[in-house]
């Protein structure tokens, strides 16, 4: 399984890619209002810290496929690691399958159930994301949609990735990891938690003291 963060945060992202634990960088529209800073200005920033694929999405505004298409080659043009992110619709796809043939990678996003994700790859979506902790918020499991995706991709040999994605805790991690998922994109917070463990402390501490 490969780990992205999810962020647009730089100092996050050269502590974990420091850390040697992630291959790539998703944002959002909300992670880059959330910096205050320029879209273009962040993720070429990005591109100099992480050498794999990173995510930029198009303007939550850019709704008309030709659009997209225009934003999402403009996008792509800032580095060649660029993944252009497009929200799952009808002129979203159209986009995709055109941007596909270019060769620009996409991810479609905010993926809620599996016809979509069969849907995306269809149109030639380089990854698929489905947002898991979205669904928990509402009491729907969002394991199933990531098993039920794993499982239709595993049937008909799709080369779309997964990446799971609305990463919320180290259980979701494990869980996407035992459900067939690619990748999962987490937070930076979700990353420290991981790597802690109680009786690691404990430990530490234990050995610490015995060695003085
Ligand atoms: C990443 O691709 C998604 O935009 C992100 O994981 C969404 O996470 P959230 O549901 O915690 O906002």
């Amino acid at each position: 399984m490969k780990f992205f963060i999810d962020t647009a945060n730089v100092e996050e992202i050269k502590k974990a890619n420091e850390m040697g634990i992630i291959c790539g960088v998703t944002t959002n529209p909300s992670l880059i209002a959330k910096e205050g800073r320029d879209f273009k200005e962040v993720i070429k920033e990005i591109t100099t810290i992480v050498d794999g694929p990173i995510s930029g999405e198009v303007k939550a505004t850019t709704t008309k496929a030709e659009d997209i298409i225009k934003e999402a080659r403009e996008i792509a043009n800032i580095n060649p690691n660029i993944v252009v992110k497009i929200p799952i619709t009808a002129d979203g796809l159209k986009a995709v399958n055109v941007l596909s043939k270019e060769g620009i990678k996409t991810n479609v996003t905010l993926i809620f159930n599996s016809t979509q994700a069969l849907f995306a790859a269809k149109a030639g979506a380089t990854y698929v994301s489905p947002f898991l902790g979205r669904l928990d918020d509402i009491a729907t499991p969002g394991i199933n949609l990531i098993e039920e995706i794993s499982e239709i991709f595993r049937n008909y040999d799709i080369s779309t990735e997964i990446i799971c994605a609305s990463i919320r805790s180290p259980l979701h991690i494990a869980q996407c990891a035992l459900a067939g998922g690619d990748i999962a994109t987490v937070p930076y917070k979700v990353i420290e938690q991981c790597i802690k463990h109680p009786l690691t402390d404990i430990g530490i501490e234990k050995f610490r003291k015995d060695s003085e």
